[in-house]
């Protein structure tokens, strides 16, 4: 699953996002915003929805990553730990799950109450720790390859879950899909989205819901985006920014990006040699090239690579009047610590500097924050998200 998938993620992002023509496209967004949706996206003026009132709670968010969407019962996670998290200064958790992997034959699609009693744990533990809570349907493959023939399920998902928590309170939201990709593209999900709202509207009329485009929840792809005119929905985006460095030699990614040694912010002390062995294409050696050459300030693996992503976030939320959350961004582990830790605080900076509020990826996993074993975060992480001064 995850080799395929994240495989896919690259494709995606360098079909839309060339490496080697990412400053000229950073430029351009930095000039003013021209708002690109399709007419039916109804400018919201007032910020004072309940949308905006609810984002005050997703501001400082950590996933839960491998946890409950992973196809096996993955990492283990204890109560205690959510008490950890607050402790450390998040003050959301999004969840993410696999709830069509527990889910019965067509037509019912019903849920397992194993399924329920697993993400109860996890909401009531959030809850009951001052966390707000965000939950979703994670890595539901069938909606990426064929969006119209998984509407049933997608949608008997949503009922099911929308009726089981309907009395909980405010602070936990729905979001509705996550990273739609390939064949679920934003258009196609603009009316599946307005379908599933509505039907979660009858059970919660007042629950905040939480919306991704296309393009596994790609920036470029928001200027597709059409919402109801409902005010408690939050949109949702995610970015891995700069990827040569963020997924550097992770298992389920292309050769393009095995190369490992990637600092942050560059350039490096000493130059990196490309590992000839991985076949490095052109591009990736241009980016090697530039990584080892450039100043801080334009170095790719740098705030460069992220930041006109995040000032058009800012402006396209402000202009259409929808709070925007960065749902997923982190580091994997393979990176040196220090360099983790400069990316994480320089990253979270720019979201906060753009009024984004922001969600790492992930809690104890691939890119963790927290170190199970020694009960505490991982060296330099706990200052790189919460520390006031840089
Ligand atoms: C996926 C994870 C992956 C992470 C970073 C998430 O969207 O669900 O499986 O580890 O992205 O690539």
């Amino acid at each position: 699953m995850k080799r395929i998938l994240p495989a896919c993620l690259v494709l995606s992002l360098l079909m839309w996002w060339p490496p080697n023509q990412s400053f000229a496209q950073a430029d351009d967004m930095e000039n003013n915003f021209t708002p690109a949706n399709p007419p039916e996206l109804k400018p919201i003026t007032s910020h004072q929805t309940p949308a905006y009132k609810a984002a005050k709670n997703f501001q400082h968010g950590v996933n839960l990553g491998d946890y409950l969407e992973a196809g096996r019962w993955g990492l283990k996670v204890d109560a205690d730990e959510f008490a950890a998290m607050k402790r450390e200064g998040f003050d959301h958790v999004r969840v993410p799950i696999g709830w069509h992997r527990y889910a019965g034959a067509a037509p019912d699609f019903t849920l397992s109450p194993e399924i329920f009693s697993r993400v109860d744990f996890a909401v009531t533990n959030a809850l009951n720790n001052q966390l707000a809570v965000m939950i979703n349907i994670h890595h539901f493959d069938a909606m990426d390859e064929n969006p119209t023939q998984a509407t049933a399920e997608f949608l008997k998902i949503w009922q099911q879950i929308a009726a089981h928590y309907k009395n909980f309170p405010a602070a936990l939201a729905f979001e509705l899909d996550n990273e739609p990709h390939d064949h679920a593209t934003t258009e196609l999900m603009n009316p599946i989205y307005a379908q599933t709202i509505a039907e979660i509207r009858q059970t919660n009329p007042q629950r905040t819901l939480v919306v991704e485009p296309g393009g596994w929840g790609g920036s470029g792809e928001l200027k597709n985006l059409v919402l109801p005119p409902d005010d408690n929905l939050i949109v949702s985006v995610h970015c891995y920014e700069p990827f040569h460095f963020t997924h550097q030699g992770a298992s389920w990614v292309g050769a393009d990006f095995k190369q490992t040694g990637i600092v942050f912010p560059g350039p490096p002390t000493t130059p990196l040699q490309p590992d000839l062995t991985l076949n490095p294409k052109n591009y990736v050696l241009n980016w090697i090239e530039k990584y080892n050459t450039l100043p801080a300030k334009k170095n790719p693996s740098g705030p460069v690579a992220f930041a006109a992503k995040l000032k058009y976030l800012h402006d396209w939320s402000d202009y259409y009047g929808r709070p925007v959350h960065l749902g997923e961004f982190g580091a994997i582990v393979n990176a040196d610590t220090a360099s983790r830790a400069n990316f994480y605080s320089a990253f979270r900076r720019a979201c906060e500097s753009e009024n984004l509020g922001w969600c790492i990826w992930d809690w104890s996993a691939n890119f963790r924050y927290w170190d199970k074993k020694n009960h505490a975060p991982q060296p330099g992480m706990h200052d790189a998200l919460f520390a006031k001064k840089p």
